[in-house]
């Protein structure tokens, strides 16, 4: 097969950087199924892992980035893929250990591979990627919970973020009151669009300094940690869900045992690299339907291979709006 071009991952005197080779497939991390990829996606991991923002993500260099993947298969060792087949790669070691999805082609574990559901195309499946897959895992793991619109309000924090847009609305389109927390006061409109009742700036929040403060929230969403995911434990009803996924605002929590034995709160922790693969092909099931999002095309939008360090700049600031979807053919 000819030569194909991927943006390598580097760590050249302790310096991290990408840049697009050129390379073959024998190059390749190994694996028993090989997709030509049609989309990956940039999730903040990867400008953090690209950048080498946060510490060290990346465990082996070069390596080509990218924790999401679909294409279609072009061969497969394994009986259960066949060429032809579309399929979703996504986390596991994906652009962390083994060669991720911004390359032309990717080999991967076959127990890895999520064949593409029907109601998804490859397109939408990356734009909805890891950010729209832990949003959905966020919300069945919440409903497993109890989650319920007539519980409460519902808090999304990070709002303008990848998972954030696509928990909004996912829980919209069930009949949730959102209230959104961005730190753009440009995107409030773009926040009521895809499904938000109530935008909140970041800054004009009081959050108090007692253990428990004034219940507000049946439910929350938190992409960011650190002193937000404080106060929210401090601010949930009786029974409150919080699911927890993100650190964009930092990895401390400060909080007291208060809100879980007086309110019944529960702190939900939710990854989505190391779902099983019942649970993973169930979420992906559903984001095919019941959950797919309505305002996708609101929320995504396609950057080429070349534009990849100019995003991972603006993620890494927080400066980006929703999903980017990458092309790779
Ligand atoms: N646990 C998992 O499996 C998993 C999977 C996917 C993502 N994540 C994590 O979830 C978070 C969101 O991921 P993503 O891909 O949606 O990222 P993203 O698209 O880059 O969005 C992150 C959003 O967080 C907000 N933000 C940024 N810096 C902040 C700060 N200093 N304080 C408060 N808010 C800040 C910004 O939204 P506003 O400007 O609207 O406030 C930003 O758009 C990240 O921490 C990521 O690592 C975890």
């Amino acid at each position: 097969m000819d030569n194909f071009k991927a943006f390598r991952i580097h760590n050249e005197n302790d310096t991290v950087a990408g840049r697009i080779v050129d390379m073959t497939i024998d190059e390749l991390s190994p694996g028993e199924v090989v997709f030509k990829t049609a989309y990956s996606s940039v999730n903040y991991k990867d400008a953090l892992a690209a950048t080498g923002t946060g510490g060290k993500i990346i465990r082996n260099y070069p390596l080509t980035g990218g924790i999401d993947a679909a294409g279609t298969v072009v061969t497969s060792s394994d009986p259960r893929f066949k060429p032809g087949d579309e399929v979703i790669c996504t986390s596991y070691d994906m652009g962390v250990a083994h060669d991720g999805g911004y390359g032309e082609y990717c080999r991967v574990r076959a127990d890895w591979v999520v064949p593409l559901p029907a109601g998804l195309t490859l397109y939408e499946a990356m734009a909805l990627g890891t950010a729209g897959y832990t949003a959905g895992l966020a919300v069945e793991l919440l409903e497993l919970n109890g989650l319920a619109p007539a519980n409460g309000k519902v808090l999304v924090n990070g709002a303008t973020g990848g998972v954030a847009t696509l928990a909004i609305d996912m829980l919209a389109a069930r009949g949730f009151e959102i209230t959104a927390i961005t730190g753009k006061d440009a995107e409030h409109a773009f926040l009521e669009e895809i499904g938000a009742s109530v935008v909140l700036s970041r800054l004009s929040i009081a959050m108090g300094t007692r253990p428990l403060e004034k219940p507000l929230w049946a439910a929350a969403f938190d992409s960011v940690g650190g002193e937000q995911l404080g106060w929210l434990t401090r601010t949930m009803n009786t029974h409150g869900l919080i699911a927890s996924f993100g650190n964009a605002g930092g990895i401390e929590l400060v909080t007291t045992v208060l809100p879980f034995i007086l309110r019944g709160v529960r702190l939900i922790g939710v990854d989505s690299a190391t779902t099983p693969m019942p649970l993973r092909s169930r979420v992906w099931q559903r984001l095919a339907t019941d959950l797919k999002p309505k305002h996708l095309d609101r929320i995504a939008y396609t950057i080429p291979l070349e534009d990849l360090t100019a995003q991972f700049d603006k993620t890494v600031k927080g400066q980006v709006r929703g999903r980017a979807v990458v092309a790779l053919q």
